[in-house]
């Protein structure tokens, strides 16, 4: 099979290393990709964001499975195109990307399929949302409606952070993404993320996982992409997971199903997990980034089986072979990130560094320059490993990144902190 993955950071890296185990890839093509992804991988650089353009290049490569990474092409609607071009397609519809790209829709839609989430108004006038944040009270969270790269959540501790935050929003901090704000209610518990392949029919939970959002260590410091993740996430118990399925994610699809837009893909749900009880605090429609890479560290070659299966609504034939092992990935960012870094830093020694089925760097944002693998992006590679607990994966994730010699990056050092009680 010869396969196109769009995408080039740290998820697509593990994608296409995970995809690559199965005898079945006969050829992987990613677009942009990176330096570390160029290692295993063949790269092509063309406005992925184009369906024609993708379209185009898949007839010209003959391509026969095209696997779509981040959101943005889903937004696009790429995925449409490409299927009316008769391709096998892994991700969803524009119009099922709707549940990533605008957080009223998602809110309107668990409001009519009954699945819990937080209390919420939207608003387009700055003192109608203001005076609806004041009247229910700190703390309270603030969002831009549409895509912000991550940025678009203010969680505000009092009510004056939340008016400037509704402010900003509205008064164009993320453009037509901020045209309209969600004030909703402040959600206390515990966050997990739960993964769930869905066809036009079946649905297949294929793992859990636990993201640090914050920049620095005790999960302090602005938000970020993500700093660092593991799977399965202790706190997604099968209880709560059978809860979640039953309470938040089969109801999502039906509704989905009953608007005629299903949705095709991975589903990504962030929970708030609080007595036991999980509520849903957002969509995404791709695998999270770096949650991706633990996931792919576990699932290893089969992941093209499953990935295709999705994509052929084959599902309900398939069945993946979960290990009882823990993956752990730790993000080395470059300093300065989330806020102003430099690029084209050199990471001097990674050729040297063991590369196994169950410990890999993976490269979030790299380029080689003259020669050498140099830093170009805020987060920049992830250190990812695997063992039979948790305690093991993370001894051995720390003693990878300990041996990276990259003076201009920085990471944290307690991910896994809650599962691990460090
Ligand atoms: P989102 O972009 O919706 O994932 O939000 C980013 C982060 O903000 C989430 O991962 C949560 O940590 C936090 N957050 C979002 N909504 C809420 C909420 N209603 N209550 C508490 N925290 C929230
Ligand atoms: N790591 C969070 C995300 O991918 O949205």
């Amino acid at each position: 099979m010869n396969i196109l993955i769009l995408g080039g950071g740290g998820r697509e890296h593990s994608l296409a290393w995970a995809i690559k185990q199965n005898p079945k890839c006969d050829r992987i093509i990613v677009a942009p990709g990176n330096a570390g992804i160029a290692e295993i991988a063949e790269c092509a650089t063309f406005d992925i964001e184009d369906g024609d353009v993708v379209a185009g290049f898949c007839a010209d490569n003959a391509v026969d499975f095209v696997i779509i990474g981040p959101e943005a092409p889903l937004v696009a609607g790429v995925s449409d195109v490409l299927r009316s071009n008769g391709l096998v397609v892994f991700g969803c519809s524009k119009a099922a990307a709707q549940l990533e790209a605008s957080k009223s829709f998602t809110k309107e839609i668990c409001a009519a399929c009954g699945a819990p989430t937080a209390r919420y108004e939207h608003f387009t006038e700055a003192k109608a949302a203001c005076d609806y944040a004041t009247e229910q009270g700190a703390p309270i969270v603030i969002k831009a409606d549409g895509l912000a790269a991550g940025k678009g959540v203010v969680v505000a501790m009092d009510i004056a952070t939340a008016h400037t935050a509704i402010h900003d929003m509205l008064g164009g901090q993320f453009g037509a993404a901020g045209a309209e704000v969600v004030v909703e209610e402040f959600m206390d518990g515990e966050e997990a993320s739960f993964f769930i392949l869905c066809d036009s029919t079946s649905i297949l939970p294929i793992g859990t996982a636990q993201d640090h959002k914050r920049a620095y260590d005790g999960d302090e410091g602005p938000n970020t992409g993500g700093m660092g993740a593991y799977s399965p996430a202790p706190i997604l118990t099968d209880d709560i997971a059978a809860i979640s399925l039953r309470d938040i994610i089969r109801p999502t699809i039906a509704e989905m199903i009953k608007r005629g837009t299903p949705f095709q893909g991975i589903l990504y749900a962030g929970l708030m997990i609080k007595n036991g009880q999980p509520r849903l605090v957002e969509y995404n429609v791709r695998f999270g980034d770096p949650e991706c890479q633990v996931l792919m560290m576990r699932l290893g070659g089969q992941v093209l089986d499953l990935l295709h299966a999705c994509a052929e609504n084959r599902l309900s034939d398939i069945t993946p072979n979960w290990g009882d092992d823990h993956a752990m990935t730790v993000v080395m960012a470059t300093r300065g990130y989330p806020g102003a870094y430099k690029n084209g830093t050199s990471i001097n020694n990674l050729v040297s560094l063991p590369e196994t089925s169950s410990e890999m760097i993976f490269h979030a944002g790299t380029a080689i320059k003259n020669g050498e693998v140099v830093a170009k992006g805020g987060r920049v590679l992830n250190v990812t490993t695997r063992g039979a607990s948790l305690k093991v994966a993370h001894a051995k994730a720390y003693a990878l990144v300990r041996q990276i010699d990259w003076p201009n990056g920085f990471y944290r050092t307690d991910i896994g902190h809650r599962a691990l009680q460090l």
